[in-house]
Order: C-alpha cells, then sequence, then structure tokens
C-alpha cells in the first residue's frame, strides 16, 4: 500500500527493530507493547546467566545488579536511583500503595471516572476491609480545559479525603490528565497522591522529583518497550520505610550490604529478574531513537487514526485535537455502533472481527455506557496501518450500525 503525500517521513526507519508476527496489524501498544529484539535479546542474555549459576546471579551479583538497571530507569524518570523500586507490573505497583496508605474508618479515597476498573478495584477492596470508601470525580465531557478537570476532582475533595489516585494518561479515554496541577493543589491541603502511570512512561514528559506526587506506579512493558513483566513503583521519601510488599519475604539484603527500604521488594521469593534488567536497554532503545522524536512520529500516527476514524464513525473526540491532551494513543467514540449484549465477558462483536477478519489488533471497550475504539501507534506502525484500520472499519460498520 502506497504511503499517503500527507506524511513524507520515513515511517519504515524503526520497524525492523521488531520482529512482528507477519500480516498483522498491530495498533493496541496500549495494552500489550510488543519489546524490540535488542531488548529480547537483553532478557534472554540475563535468563541464560542466570540459569547457567543461579546461586552466584541470585545471591551475589542480583542486588548490584538490580540497583544499575535502577539507576538507568531513574534517570530516565527524572528520580533518584534509591527512589523506586522494580515490580512485575502497574497492577503490583498500585496493590502495593494501597496496602501501604494507612487508611481508617470514614477516610475517602478520590478516583476519577476516568480510572483503570482493576485499579479502581484494588482501592475499593482496601477501603471495605478498613471502613473507608472510594469516591469518584465525574470529569467534564468533552475535556476543554486542564484547569476544568482539577476543579472538578477539588470539588470532591473534603476534610476525609486522604487519596487522589489519577492516571497520568487515563485507559479507556487516552487523555493526558493534568497530575501536575492535581498533585500540587493536593500537596497543599496535605492530601497523597497516587498516579497509574503506564501509560504517561515515554508518552508524556515525566519528571518525578518535580512531579511531586507521593507515588507513581508504572509497567515499562507498555510504552518505553521493557520485556513483559517489567514495572516500577516510585514513592516519595517520607513514606519508603512504611511500603508494605504485596508478596513478604525475607525483607533483607541477600549481599550483606546496609539495609534500605528496597529490601522488601528486592526479593520477593525465587524469581526470573531477566525483565527488570533489560529495561535499561529499553530505555538506550528508546534514547537512541530520541523521546522527542518517539513522540513526534507516534501522535502524528495517532492524530490521523483520530480525526479519519471519528469521520468514518460520525464522532466527536474526547478532547480537542492538540498534543496536550493525546500522546500516541487516542480513543475514539463509536456512537454508531451497537453495543454487545456479551460485554463484557468477551470482545466487542467489532473488536473480533477487525482480528478474525482484518487480522488488525485494536480494541473496542465500553466506556460509561460508550463504545469506543482506542488506537496506539508505536514506532513500528506506519501510515499504511491506519490505512488497514479505516478501510476495515469501512466495510464492518455498516454491519453493527443500529
Ligand atoms: C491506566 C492503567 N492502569 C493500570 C493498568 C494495568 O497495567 P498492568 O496490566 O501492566 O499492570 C493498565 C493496563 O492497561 C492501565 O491502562
Amino acid at each position: 500500500m502506497a504511503e499517503p503525500a500527507l506524511h513524507p517521513l520515513n515511517w519504515n526507519q524503526h520497524r525492523s527493530a521488531w520482529s512482528l508476527a507477519d500480516g498483522v496489524t498491530y495498533l493496541n501498544h496500549g495494552s500489550f507493547g510488543p519489546a524490540p529484539d535488542v531488548v529480547i535479546a537483553a532478557r534472554q542474555r540475563w535468563f541464560a546467566e542466570l540459569e547457567r549459576q543461579p546461586m552466584d546471579f541470585l545471591a551475589r551479583r542480583l542486588e548490584p545488579l538490580l540497583d544499575e538497571a535502577a539507576a538507568v530507569l531513574a534517570k530516565f524518570v527524572g528520580c533518584g536511583d534509591d527512589d523506586l523500586v522494580f515490580v512485575p507490573n502497574a497492577t503490583t505497583g498500585i496493590n502495593i500503595v494501597a496496602r501501604s496508605v494507612e487508611l481508617a474508618a470514614g477516610d475517602e479515597v478520590l478516583l476519577t471516572d476516568h480510572e483503570y476498573g482493576a485499579v479502581a478495584r484494588i482501592w475499593g477492596n482496601v477501603c471495605s476491609k478498613v471502613g473507608a470508601r472510594t469516591t469518584l470525580a465525574k470529569l467534564p465531557l468533552p475535556l476543554l480545559n486542564p484547569a476544568d478537570v482539577v476543579d472538578a476532582v477539588f470539588a470532591r475533595v473534603n476534610e476525609r479525603t486522604k487519596v487522589i489516585v489519577v492516571s497520568h494518561i487515563a485507559s479507556y479515554t487516552a487523555v493526558v490528565l493534568p497530575i501536575a496541577d492535581i498533585c500540587r493543589r493536593a500537596n497543599e491541603r496535605g492530601i497523597l497522591t497516587c498516579i497509574d502511570g503506564p501509560h504517561g512512561l515515554v508518552q508524556a514528559p515525566l519528571n518525578l522529583r518535580e512531579l511531586g506526587c507521593d507515588y507513581y506506579a508504572a509497567s515499562c512493558h507498555k510504552w518505553l518497550c521493557g520485556p513483559i513483566g517489567s514495572g516500577f513503583l516510585y514513592v516519595r521519601g517520607r513514606h519508603k520505610s512504611k511500603m508494605r510488599p504485596a508478596v513478604m519475604s525475607w525483607g533483607q539484603s541477600f549481599s550483606g550490604r546496609p539495609s534500605s527500604w528496597k529490601d522488601e521488594f528486592v526479593w520477593v521469593g525465587t524469581d526470573d529478574p531477566s525483565s527488570y534488567l533489560a529495561v535499561a536497554d529499553a530505555v538506550r532503545f528508546i534514547e537512541s531513537v530520541g523521546v522527542q522524536e518517539f513522540r513526534r512520529r507516534t501522535h502524528m500516527l495517532a492524530r490521523e487514526a483520530r480525526n479519519r476514524c471519528a469521520a468514518i464513525a460520525r464522532s466527536e473526540p474526547f478532547t480537542p485535537d492538540d498534543p496536550a491532551w493525546y500522546g500516541s494513543m487516542v480513543t475514539i467514540p463509536l456512537p454508531h455502533v451497537a453495543r454487545s449484549s456479551a460485554w463484557p465477558g468477551e470482545p466487542h462483536p467489532l473488536q473480533r472481527a477487525l482480528w478474525e477478519q482484518h487480522r488488525i489488533e485494536t480494541p473496542v471497550c465500553e466506556w460509561q455506557d460508550r463504545l469506543c475504539l482506542r488506537v496506539s501507534c508505536h514506532l513500528y506502525n506506519t501510515p499504511a496501518d491506519i490505512d488497514r484500520l479505516c478501510a476495515a472499519l469501512e466495510a464492518l460498520c455498516p454491519r453493527f450500525a443500529t
């Protein structure tokens, strides 16, 4: 398929860094991001070393190796080497935070109505155990002004609010939320902030020291292209000693170094640390392309997807067409596509048809009674992928229209 004249870039420049499955149009990096070959190879090298001499690797070498990898990641996200620990994914990070914050009966944990379902469930669960509760800030739609978002959050704050949980970039709607302003105002009122950040990494600027949040949980296996099973949890200094692991083990160093808050998280039973160690390679890969270059390319594609799919779906996107509101991932409402009675037990028929008939991976999700298509663009995507998606939507949508 010819590349449209609209995009004079060499769109195939980075694609060869990946060994993607043939014949698949992969527009779902936001759910599960394939890692480039260089990262997969690094992980395999670490794994092979581990299996060659597990005692030496796990008992002697692991702690300094993890420190080295964490230092590379810490520099990338703008915090100190001692401020973050590796965890398998953002879900684990959020679980650790939810178990570590001391909630009491009557306390409130405030979330927005754009939060990821599992994250809302985690907080609901810890609240229910102590007689606390979660509350919901409904954000205005369409989102036109970041200040309105902040106001909508703080309109739900009261003296019982102990924690604000907010996504850096929301999962279903793909919108970038004004977390810096939310953290600033929360700090003024002594409210803790827990940022759910798996989509923030690389897609959006991130400097944790400047952000001023209390906790930031992220998955590296999304936009950073770390191996599946790599994530991190950032914890602000004063909370470190209060952090409780999701899985309890020895809570001490095996190599005899001075004790640290990280000890609870470094050893959580015998496991394969190769995905954490290869995160440093993922950072180096993204930096070799350039973060700005990543954002420029992937936003161009997301913008193309947004404008063309919205025209096909005859819908209004959730935000203005502005990189401040969305990065490499975009959500298009599908108001004229029938919802499925099978939802949420199985993928929507449109998602199934995109995959089964067109080999296109793009999630169709339901958010607040709206059906939405979410399109993720990474460095391996090209305008031809968007062309294929649009052609498939045009072919399929009449069948799903009410
Ligand atoms: C906003 C948000 N938070 C948390 C998660 C959970 O991420 P993981 O499955 O890597 O733990 C996701 C997954 O897509 C997400 O979109």
